[in-house]
């Protein structure tokens, strides 16, 4: 079956991996790359696919509704992954306006465009095929758990804390809003912390591997007990692709590692593990730790209950967080280059030589 499929911020860290396996699978598809190229989106990270014949780019804000209506219609389009988004919670802090326009304004624009071009045609392509929203969240929306306070299920309260979470929670309201109001085949996923390669460093993991490289202090926020679930990025990469094909509309599936983690260990691993790459006698940089001054209304615990996504769909993690650490790791070390090049800020010239101007 043939598709025409709009994937949002795909030359961002989980974009990427999701871009990446929609073209190498689905060779029938037309996958087209919507991305504004902010400070996060590298197309560096989809190189090896940037020459495909069902692939194209788009340098574009998803908060310019004329821009995405041309796109959704003259592209016959009948299926959105929506992965845009600004992603960081320390940048939300500082800066929560620009956390509203894009997470919110930006995906309501995105739903408006698909509603004009396809509730009047029933919400199927001319094909027949049923046209689908999937909209890509996360589990900060649930707000913070108690150490012994159980997990998320899909039920759950929204309970946001910081203006990154307010702002994908009042995406996701406006995701089933579509799908209660006018009917769009909506689905929305709430997935825990992602780690891999392509990751921006400023996240923990990836700006963690590159201190210790450098050998600079790794500052863990207050006391370094915060408890987060990882999951490996490709693992979420194929439950976006089982849950775009086979999800029930209107639903919403949890997507977690079952793999809680406190940051001081999670640090400490780290350590052990880009020491031993390194060939550095292990634990040899323990005394890169540096605790300083907490997150403001930093969440305590995020904590995944993914079985309904098991159960329904069979969906599981193949990787264990040992192995997928250390794939990772080893990642950032073979590819200094693309570390270099993002913290130096070369990587933001690669769009230029391809394609014209930033
Ligand atoms: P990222 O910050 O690495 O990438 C975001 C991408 O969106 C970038 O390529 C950026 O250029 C693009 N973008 C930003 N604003 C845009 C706009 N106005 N128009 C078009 N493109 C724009 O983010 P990520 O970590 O890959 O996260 C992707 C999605 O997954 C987000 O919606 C995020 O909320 C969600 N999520 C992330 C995690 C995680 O651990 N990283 C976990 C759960 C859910
Ligand atoms: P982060 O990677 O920013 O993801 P999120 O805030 O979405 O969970 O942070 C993961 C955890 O690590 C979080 O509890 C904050 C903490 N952290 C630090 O202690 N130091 C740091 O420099 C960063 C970036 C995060």
């Amino acid at each position: 079956m043939k598709r025409n499929i709009i994937i949002t911020g795909g030359a961002g860290f989980i974009g990427s991996h999701v871009v990446r396996l929609f073209v190498n699978k689905y060779p029938q598809y037309r996958i087209i790359n919507v991305d504004k190229l902010t400070y996060a989106g590298n197309l560096l990270n989809l190189k090896d696919i940037e020459g495909r014949p069902n692939y194209s780019f788009v340098k574009a804000d998803i908060c310019d509704f004329d821009t995405m209506l041309s796109l959704v219609k003259d592209n016959s389009v009948d299926g959105i992954i929506h992965l845009a988004a600004e992603s960081h919670v320390d940048r939300s802090i500082r800066d929560p306006f620009t956390f509203a326009r894009t997470n919110v304004l930006g995906t309501l624009s995105l739903l408006q465009a698909a509603k004009a071009v396809w509730e009047p045609m029933g919400w199927k392509s001319a094909g027949g095929q049923e046209c689908r929203f999937y909209h890509i969240s996360t589990d900060e929306v649930y707000g913070a758990l108690e150490m012994d306070g159980g997990f998320f299920t899909e039920d759950r309260a929204y309970q946001p804390h910081s203006p990154y979470s307010a702002s994908k929670a009042s995406s996701d309201h406006f995701v089933r809003a579509y799908h209660d109001t006018y009917g769009m085949p909506t689905v929305v996923t709430n997935c825990s912390n992602n780690y891999g390669p392509n990751q921006f460093p400023e996240k923990l993991i990836p700006l963690f591997i590159n201190n210790i490289r450098h050998r600079r202090p790794l500052p863990v926020y207050g006391k370094g007990e915060n408890v987060r679930d990882w999951l490996y990025v490709v693992d979420h990469a194929r439950a976006i692709d089982l849950i775009f094909h086979e999800g029930a509309v209107a639903e919403t599936y949890n997507i977690g590692g079952c793999n809680e983690w406190k940051n001081i260990d999670l640090v400490r691993l780290l350590i052990k593990v880009t020491d031993r790459l390194l060939g550095r006698p292990e634990g040899a940089d323990d005394d890169l730790i540096t605790y300083v001054k907490d997150r403001a209304g930093h969440d305590l615990r995020y904590a995944i209950d993914a079985s309904k996504l098991q159960r329904e769909l069979g969906w599981k993690p193949s990787l264990d967080f040992e192995e997928g650490l250390e794939k990772t790791v080893r990642w950032y070390l073979e590819n200094q280059d693309w570390l270099d090049g993002v913290t130096s800020g070369a990587y933001m010239d690669y769009y230029q030589k391809m394609y014209g101007s930033r």
